[in-house]
């Protein structure tokens, strides 16, 4: 499984390997980044989440794509489906990227490339999303890619000794909206339009 390297507008995904690791570990080390991220993700380095990462895929519980930006080879963040559910056909989706490559459109485009093979190649009826409340970046992007709100945990994550809730989305197969172009200024190579 994720063997194959999928090609969007922005961004390329292609398997996760462990030479990522360099790349992902100022990630794990920005707070600003892991602030909303699962408490076990936060004390990893990028060496250690990619080998617990490849250790779940090989056992058949995930897959896990590197986000590569067009027209360059290194990678920029991670995105995989996880906890998939063979006998349910669901996966839950994570995904984080550096801080320098944020509010670009990458986030999203990874969101519907992965979600399309989730549904296409996983034969996935339904892909999870648990974001901690006040992620408000990665709420957006799920949702402009169709996810829904489903419901509030309470007090379900203990973040820095206190209790916060988290929001939980889904999206069922047929639900993903045809993608919109990206925004001129998304695309490489180009500058948004000064409108003269
Ligand atoms: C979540 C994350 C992957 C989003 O990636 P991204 O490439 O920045 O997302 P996009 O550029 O595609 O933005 C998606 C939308 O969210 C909006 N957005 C992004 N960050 C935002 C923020 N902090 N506040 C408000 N809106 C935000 C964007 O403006 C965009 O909406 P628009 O097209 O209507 O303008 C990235 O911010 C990240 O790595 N965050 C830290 C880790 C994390 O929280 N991961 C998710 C765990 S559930």
């Amino acid at each position: 499984m994720a063997r194959r390297v999928i090609r969007g507008h922005l961004i390329t995904l292609r398997p996760l390997r462990l030479s990522d690791a360099g790349v992902l570990d100022p990630v794990l080390r920005d707070l600003r980044a892991t602030r909303f991220l699962r408490p076990w993700v936060r004390y990893e380095t990028g060496r250690e989440f990619i080998v617990r990462v490849l250790r779940d895929q090989r056992k058949g519980h995930s897959v896990a794509f590197a986000i590569v930006p067009t027209g360059s080879t290194k990678a920029i963040g991670q995105i995989r489906l996880f906890h998939w559910s063979r006998s349910n056909d669901v996966a839950e989706v994570g995904f984080w990227l550096r801080r320098k490559y944020w509010g670009r459109g990458f986030g999203t485009e990874a969101l519907r490339l992965i979600c399309q093979y989730g549904f296409r190649t996983m034969s996935l009826h339904r892909i999870e999303a648990v974001v901690i409340e006040g992620n408000v970046g990665s709420r957006r992007a799920l949702k402009k890619v169709g996810f829904r709100d489903e419901g509030r945990s309470r007090q379900a994550h203990r973040l820095a000794g206190r209790w916060v809730n988290e929001w939980r989305l889904g999206l069922l197969r047929g639900e993903m909206p045809r993608s919109a172009p990206p925004k001129p200024g998304q695309l490489p190579g180009t500058q948004p339009s000064s409108g003269s």
